[in-house]
């Protein structure tokens, strides 16, 4: 029980990465706020951690929304009356290089994997300082720390995201706020499924992400919501401004 008495808000809790960190977070005794657009995905997933015996409430709305943002916070606090810790883990991928990608693609990547953590940070921050605690983890990729092909607004997000961090790390490094992010690499989620099936052949590009990787296989969701746990949990005391690599030697 890592987490217990803990409450956090994840983004992005209906699938993939953020669905295995509140599935994982929950069973180490935290209270979750499932924030996503798939309202229906959310609740099943919410659903899930009530019947499993912890504590959950699901949360739809767009985490690029001010609106949104301020009440997926305030439902927060309504239900559980606390809250520990922020995942902003929502993103979504964009294909393409710079002379293809629209200035709406751009925009729409932008606002959704960065300005959307600005968004959050901005509503929980004054309760963490006024609390004198608080833990923030920001997803972004291990596209932030080395070249990829064909994602240039993608890339340029989650280096934004590194940033954010770093930033964040340092100007609440006084106030017991501790701000952290994760580079994953290629992980298995359905948003890995959704760029294999843009392919003509989605079960040899498969094999081809697959023969890219050292250790010959796929990271899983829940390596990654292993590594989260360790980040926003008290055994991470010491540990601020930090990008953690879960991307199985991709970067060696
Ligand atoms: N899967 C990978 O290989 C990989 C690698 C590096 C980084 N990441 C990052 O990890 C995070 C999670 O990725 P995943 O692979 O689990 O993705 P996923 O697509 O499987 O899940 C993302 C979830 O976020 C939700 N979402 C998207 N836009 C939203 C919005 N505006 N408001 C609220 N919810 C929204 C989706 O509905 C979905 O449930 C993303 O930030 C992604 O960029 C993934």
């Amino acid at each position: 029980m890592r987490l217990k008495g803990k409450v956090a808000i994840i983004t992005g809790a209906a699938a993939g990465i953020g669905r295995a960190s509140a599935v994982l977070f929950a069973q180490e005794g935290a209270g979750i706020a499932a924030v996503d657009l798939d309202r229906e995905g959310n609740e099943a997933l919410a659903s899930e951690i009530l019947k499993a015996g912890g504590r959950a409430v699901a949360i739809a709305g767009d985490v690029s929304q001010a609106a949104d943002v301020q009440r997926i916070v305030r439902q927060t606090r309504e239900h559980f009356r606390t809250l520990d810790i922020l995942f902003n883990n929502a993103g979504i991928v964009m294909k393409g290089k710079i002379h293809e990608t629209t200035e709406e693609e751009w925009d729409r990547t932008a606002a959704i994997n960065v300005k959307s953590m600005y968004l959050l940070c901005h509503e929980v921050v004054p309760i963490f300082l006024e609390q004198g605690s608080g833990v923030i983890l920001n997803t972004s990729s291990a596209t932030a720390l080395r070249s990829v092909a064909d994602r240039v607004a993608y890339s340029t997000s989650k280096g934004a995201v590194l940033a954010l961090t770093r930033s964040m790390a340092l100007d609440y490094a006084k106030n017991s706020i501790r701000v952290n992010c994760l580079c994953p690499g290629t992980i298995d989620t359905p948003s890995l499924g959704r760029r294999l099936s843009a392919f003509a052949d989605p079960a040899e590009a498969r094999r081809q992400f697959i023969a890219r990787q050292p250790m010959g296989r796929l990271g899983t969701a829940d390596e990654v919501a292993q590594a989260a746990l360790y980040l926003v949990s008290d055994e991470a005391a010491f540990v601020t401004g930090t990008a953690l690599s879960i991307d199985g030697g991709s970067a060696i």
